[in-house]
């Protein structure tokens, strides 16, 4: 048979060949198998050395021409074989992100947040006050010098002052402008914007230049507390504050007032609760002794009424003011201030 005799059968058995492949690693050695250098086609190249240069140009031409078409087939079905392949790769890797398993910590469904825990302590102070009659106020973070302190009963003189570690802002005559230490300035806003009768809470964060610790922070909150009308007495202040307790803690949590000072109340008192982890008994979060101190609060001192234009012979009123903080932390028996703005979602999380 001639040398382009035999190609035509070659190319058939070819294109069966390439055809019937089902696999790269096959396919790989198919194309060794028909285009390599012990293939059929090399062994008719080889024999093509016996032919006049004529008919050798003509089955040249043949056998390239053929070389050609088995490589576009083998490419074709590289192509094919490829693209399936992929196609079972991926289809093996898959991952199922339809579904995340119910109260998984770890898929990739958003967790919904909450309430910071402080946050949280201040809107159910807010719910029992209001509960008890009483409006919600607010007044400046940034306070001028008179509502911190003068109008309060704290003249600049006065040793009171040394309670508290004020941050002054740079702003005016020096020491005029400040963060304000605590809510009371509040009072003073109350009283200047209405009539009594006044039943007022007032949350809100105060500032004091005390360095960090366990226990302090020169940032946090406190809540304010104020009442006038005509015939307040120290027994509304004691009623109001006891009533407050066991509807804020529950049954079983009471109150108890000590004397202390403030300069704009008199008298004053330093007020107690049953402590909440040992309901009394004493443990070492009270220091044994079944109570914990919350805050301040007393009469409304007549210099307070006289510097917002009220007759102290007619009105009388009682105050109070405590850390929202403090409260939170011994809710829920937190004993480092600082957890409260790590910002640790893991501390956060269990409020
Ligand atoms: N303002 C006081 C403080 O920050 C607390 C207080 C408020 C005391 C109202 C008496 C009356 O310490």
């Amino acid at each position: 048979m001639t040398v382009i005799g035999q190609i035509e059968p070659i190319q058939a058995r070819a294109r069966a060949g390439i055809a019937a492949v089902a696999t790269l690693d096959d396919l790989r050695d198919l194309e060794a198998e028909l285009l390599g250098r012990r293939s059929a086609l090399a062994g008719l190249k080889s024999a093509m050395a016996s032919l006049s240069p004529e008919e050798r140009r003509e089955a040249g031409q043949a056998l390239n021409a053929a070389r050609t078409a088995i490589a576009a087939l083998l490419g074709d079905r590289r192509a094919v074989l490829e693209s399936a392949e992929m196609q079972r790769r991926l289809e093996a890797e898959r991952l199922d992100l339809t579904e995340i398993p119910a109260g998984s910590r770890h898929g990739r469904a958003p967790e919904r947040g909450h309430l910071h825990v402080v946050t949280q302590a201040r809107d159910h102070l807010e719910d029992v006050f209001v509960g008890m009659g009483f409006t919600v106020a607010e007044g400046p973070e940034v306070e001028t010098d008179w509502y911190n302190f003068e109008a309060l009963n704290i003249p600049s003189w006065h040793p009171a002052r040394g309670m508290f570690d004020t941050l002054y802002v740079e702003l005016g005559e020096p020491e005029s402008i400040l963060l304000r230490t605590h809510t009371s300035p509040v009072q003073i806003r109350v009283m200047e914007g209405g009539e009594p009768p006044i039943f007022s809470i007032m949350p809100g964060r105060v500032y004091r230049r005390d360095t960090t610790d366990a226990s302090h922070l020169p940032n946090f909150h406190q809540i304010e507390g104020l009442v006038v009308d005509r015939g307040i007495s120290f027994a509304d202040l004691a009623g109001t504050i006891d009533a407050f307790t066991e509807a804020y803690f529950g049954r079983g949590i009471h109150s108890r007032l000590r004397p202390s000072y403030f300069p704009f109340t008199e008298p004053s008192a330093e007020l107690d609760i049953t402590c909440v982890v040992c309901e009394g008994s004493g443990c070492p979060t009270c220091g044994r002794t079944g109570w914990l101190e919350l805050g301040g609060c007393g009469m409304v001192h007549p210099n307070v009424f006289r510097a917002v234009g009220y007759d102290p012979e007619v009105w009388s009123g009682f105050a109070f003011g405590f850390g929202i903080d403090r409260l939170a932390m011994m809710r829920h028996n937190i004993d480092d201030i600082r957890e409260l703005v790590s910002n640790d979602i893991r501390f956060l999380e269990q409020f």
